[in-house]
């Protein structure tokens, strides 16, 4: 392992579904020749499904990972205690400058405790997103990984404001834009036109030309887990459906909640089609040729905001509200009443006409990784 991970190296931390089009840019600009640097990859293995992991692998073309700790699934304490009982050897066993962590997932913080306690820097990618609700397990995840970070690399103005809140010092954070865009803007080209993703599914009833469709993704535990919420949830996106047929590619979280909730008659009843889960370019083009998008992820609220297509959250606060402010982005919450109000704005209006906030430019990668280059050059 010493011989994977020597000096010289930043060791990048991906885990879950939303890290993999965060590390690839990354992963990218440090293989460039003008960066002394260069990056080796860490998989927790937190997400392991084919179509939650091997799929976006490969259309990212990420590097298969230098290590990977084959967590799996757990509870919260579970799977992060298992990430940090398995990451500690690899950093016995290795010397990186730093281990740069993305995202608000349990890999994240896990992998960031890790490191801070044996003295190795820790870099943080998408710091100072704050939804104010504690209750969700990622805000834990970002206020404490932004608490153990040597650098912060911030996606938007505002998240300046809310580490110096918290009393992080301005110098260690840069406002490099979104890396989760450059994954965008560099795939866009490549991304699989929705009426192939439909024909490939099976889905002969929805026309993505036809009068359009919308597109649901549900995953997030306030919404699934609890079953009043889900079944509300489920009764409103059927009776949009109605107007507007809807896709659904659905979280194995969602989908085990659902049977569990007894609630696949709700679907059954419904103009709801159920997919799989879908890889990054699938996703990128249903999005793209979507009339609407419903959802809960964080990421699907600034990919919606970078490609122009509304996106009504289905979520009672946001972490990125520049998607609200500059973007396509409206967060409605869960109530039956106000997402059926939003979506009639919406059809009747074509959606706010947002605009691309600033840096998110497809440059942020190169950006993060000037930064890194040059913080370790002046710490030597
Ligand atoms: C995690 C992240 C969330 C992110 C989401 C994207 C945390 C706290 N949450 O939530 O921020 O938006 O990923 O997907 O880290 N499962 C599989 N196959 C897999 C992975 C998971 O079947 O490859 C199932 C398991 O039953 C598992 C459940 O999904 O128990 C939830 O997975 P987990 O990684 O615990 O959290 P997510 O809900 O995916």
């Amino acid at each position: 392992m010493s011989a994977l991970l020597g000096s010289g190296q930043i060791l990048c931390i991906v885990g879950a579904r939303p890290n993999f089009m965060k590390i690839a840019p990354i992963m990218r600009a440090f293989a460039r020749p003008e960066s002394a640097l260069s990056a080796r990859l860490l998989h927790t293995g937190q997400h392991y499904d084919a179509a939650m992991k091997h799929a976006f692998f490969e259309q990212l073309n990420i590097p298969e990972p230098d290590v990977d700790l084959g967590v799996g699934s757990g509870s919260h304490a579970q799977q992060t205690a298992e990430i940090m009982k398995r990451f500690e050897p690899v950093l016995d066993a290795s010397t990186p400058v730093a281990v740069l962590v993305v995202g608000d997932v349990n890999s994240t913080i896990a992998c960031a405790l890790v490191a801070v306690k044996k003295g190795i820097p820790v870099i943080h990618v998408e710091a100072g997103l704050r939804s104010g609700d504690r209750s969700m397990p990622e805000e834990i995840n970002r206020i404490l990984t932004d608490q153990l970070s040597e650098l912060l690399f911030t996606t938007e103005a505002e998240a300046l404001d809310n580490l110096s809140r918290e009393g992080i010092a301005p110098e260690r954070v840069h406002f490099v834009g979104n890396v989760m865009i450059d994954s965008l803007r560099y795939n866009l080209p490549n991304a699989v036109p929705a009426q192939t993703t439909l024909t490939n599914a099976g889905v002969t009833d929805v026309d993505s030309a036809e009068g359009g469709y919308g597109l649901v993704t549900l995953h997030r535990p306030s919404n699934v887990d609890d079953p009043v919420v889900l079944a509300r949830l489920l009764q409103v996106l059927a009776r949009i459906s109605q107007r507007t047929p809807l896709l659904f590619p659905i979280h194995p979280r969602t989908e085990a909640r659902i049977a569990d909730a007894g609630l696949e008659g709700l679907l059954a009843d419904s103009a709801i089609t159920t997919i799989g889960p879908q890889g990054y370019l699938e996703m990128l083009g249903l999005m793209k040729d979507a009339r609407v998008v419903l959802t809960d992820s964080g990421g699907i609220q600034e990919e919606t905001t970078a490609l122009g297509v509304p996106c009504i959250t289905l979520r009672e606060n946001t972490e990125r509200p520049i998607t609200v402010t500059q973007g396509t982005n409206t967060v409605v919450g869960t109530d039956e009443r106000a997402i059926l109000q939003c979506y009639e704005d919406v059809m009747a209006s074509g959606g706010k006409v947002g605009c691309i906030p600033e840096l998110w430019d497809g440059g942020s990668a190169q950006r993060i990784v000037e930064v890194i280059n040059a913080w370790a050059s002046s710490a030597q």
